[in-house]
């Protein structure tokens, strides 16, 4: 790898102090404002937010929970009025519900624990209400972003949502249930972790963990037992399965096929069919970020957030029709998945995942095209694609022709590799890969660790920041990414906390050019036991969405910084600050004072 830089960093904003608090914090001559709070009303007939009594019913025409990806897509091209779109990602019932958090105390060296009580139909209709994703318009009046509830186009798409399945998979038997002899029809989409927003202006929502949804046990000798084990489902986390039938395995088998794909919906159209697109693969998708290749086909990048799983490409057989919006709405249709093999000498392949091709025969299970995508992890395992530490989001940069790679961590990596270079990778890694000849359509190219990420004041961490880079700057567990319409790369994060790190989650511009390389700088910072989600630029750059996510739950780090629970005292009331709200997952709006680009 190129050796760090020394040079000062492209990023002049005065960075924030790195700590740990109830508050969010923004770098210095920057406003952060709220712009969309879980329980906030999207129509002009949304009722108001009431924790105490809330219901299915208000919860699908209010903001959901658990705010992740964070796009927005332009009205006429305006960086000051368009569609915000926001997936919903999963829901945290002991800060959302009052009055269901028991503490069993510590004793006799055990620790203490939060005990959530069993859920009831309405509780889990409330959750799969908070589940998915939303469209909203928004504008920008002097100076400051609101929410359009009369926004024609506004939408809430939920865990309820019917949803078309098409591509090579479509209809297939393995895709059968009982409520859907088609195989084609789904309700809903599940786990929405980070996403994009195609050259066409669509909304992409990745389903990530999908398996936390199932319950209950497969019938005996089941030929989805294998399927499903290296998806880990069933994995009971969640309780619809009590009391929605399609989340138990034991009555309807096949539904986790149905789950795992990367969703693509028409913002253009508020009845418009939600389309899961299986030409893109299966797996626990973190994001789908895309780039228009120079031949006019378009790629998209996919990470499949597990320890030890893959790095994907997806590369459209048609190309992009700037000027005719409807001929591109069935692109992903059609094209080729490739997993990616990191060998050791800084070079690459991209393994075609065809049917027919290589061990992808029918000899070892595959059948048809449609197996290979259902298991889309297998046909990688036999492709020997490099096992690589939680791949997370992953985006092009079009101003340098490389491509970003967040890898989280993964602390149970025993053997390093030259992709993943530490043992027990508490810390996580981002890799920088180079195309073959900036094509990013090439079947091969050059890759290199360009950072590894953890404390640099602690030497057998072997961080890699620059020595420009302050106490305050560096991070660990970078999650998802944004390359600006500059070129520049910032990275937020989903970890770092009072027992990792010292400090909380943040978002962070990282140097990637030149004499600064390496160099990092704390921009934003969220309250304690939040993640940080986003950042989506707009195209001009003067407004940066982020997403604060789960505010107030400490996880394993809870005790000391409160009892995250809706009624005992939590470490953080965010936003609101008032007794009688929960903490509330939101969208925040960075802008700087006196308006201007971001980061300069
Ligand atoms: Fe939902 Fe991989 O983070
Ligand atoms: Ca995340
Ligand atoms: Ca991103
Ligand atoms: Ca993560």
């Amino acid at each position: 790898a190129r050796a760090q830089g020394t040079g000062a960093s492209r990023f002049t904003f005065k960075e924030v102090e790195a700590g740990v608090d109830a508050n969010h914090h923004v770098a210095e001559g920057y406003d952060a404002d709220i712009l969309l709070r879980w329980g906030d009303g999207l129509f002009p007939d949304s009722p108001d937010f009431d924790p105490e009594n809330q219901t299915p019913q208000a919860q699908e025409r209010q903001f959901g929970y658990n705010n992740d990806y964070v796009g927005f897509i332009p009205i006429n091209g305006s960086s000051e009025h368009g569609l915000l779109v926001v997936n919903h990602e999963y829901t945290n019932e002991h800060l959302m519900f009052p009055g269901i958090v028991t503490i069993k105390e510590a004793s006799a060296g055990e620790p203490a624990e939060l005990v959530v009580a069993p859920a009831d139909r309405k509780r889990v209709d409330i959750e799969m209400a908070a589940h998915g994703g939303t469209i909203v318009e928004i504008r920008k009046e002097g100076g400051k972003w609101r929410v359009v509830r009369e926004g024609a186009n506004n939408r809430r798409i939920t865990a309820q949502t019917e949803m078309l399945v098409t591509g090579p998979a479509a209809g297939h038997d393995r895709l059968k249930t009982n409520a859907d002899a088609t195989g084609t029809k789904v309700l809903g989409t599940i786990n929405n972790c980070a996403g994009g927003v195609t050259p066409w202006g669509t909304y992409i929502m990745a389903e990530e963990n999908f398996h936390g949804y199932f319950l209950g046990e497969l019938p005996a000798d089941h030929p989805e037992a294998a399927n499903y084990e290296r998806y880990g489902v069933p994995d009971g986390s969640y309780a619809w399965g009590e009391f929605h039938d399609r989340f138990d395995v034991s009555k309807e088998p096949n539904e986790p096929n149905r789950f795992g794909w990367i969703v693509e919906v028409d913002v253009n159209d508020p009845n418009s069919v939600p389309r899961k697109r299986t030409a893109l693969g299966r797996f626990k998708h973190e994001g789908a970020e895309s780039i228009v290749n120079r031949d006019g086909r378009v790629v998209f990048y996919l990470g499949d957030d597990e320890r030890f799983d893959y790095v994907y490409k997806f590369v459209t057989a048609g190309t992009f029709d700037e000027t005719d919006r409807a001929a591109n709405m069935d692109l992903l249709d059609e094209g080729t998945l490739y997993v990616a093999r990191f060998d050791e000498d800084g070079s690459m392949v991209w393994l075609p995942l065809v049917h027919g091709e290589g061990p992808l025969t029918a000899e070892n299970g595959f059948n048809s095209q449609a197996d290979v995508l259902i298991e889309t992890r297998r046909a990688g395992d036999l492709l020997e694609a490099t096992p690589m530490d939680r791949p997370e989001d992953i985006e092009p940069n079009g101003t340098n022709g490389r491509v970003y790679v967040m890898l989280t961590n993964n602390t149970r990596r025993e053997e390093a590799n030259a992709a993943n270079p530490r043992v027990d990778n508490a810390f996580g890694h981002i890799i920088e890969i180079a195309e073959a000849d900036g094509d990013f359509a090439a079947t091969s190219g050059t890759w290199e660790v360009l950072l590894q990420c953890g404390d640099p004041s602690v030497a057998e961490v072997g961080a890699t920041f620059s020595t420009e880079t302050t106490r305050n700057g560096w991070f660990g567990m970078p999650d998802n990414c944004a390359v600006d319409a500059d070129g520049r790369l910032w990275v937020s994060t989903d970890g770092n906390s009072p027992k990792s790190t010292g400090r909380t989650d943040g978002l962070f511009a990282l140097d990637t050019e030149g004499e600064a390389r390496g160099t990092s700088k704390l921009f934003f910072r969220v309250p304690v036991g939040a993640e940080m989600c986003g950042p989506l630029p707009t195209p001009d750059l003067t407004t940066f969405f982020v997403a604060v996510q789960h505010p107030g739950d400490g996880g394993e780090d809870w005790e000391g910084f409160g009892r995250p629970s809706y009624y005992e005292d939590l470490s953080t009331r965010w936003p609101d600050f008032e007794d009688t709200m929960p903490v509330r997952p939101s969208v925040v709006a960075i802008t700087k004072q006196g308006g201007g680009k971001i980061g300069v």
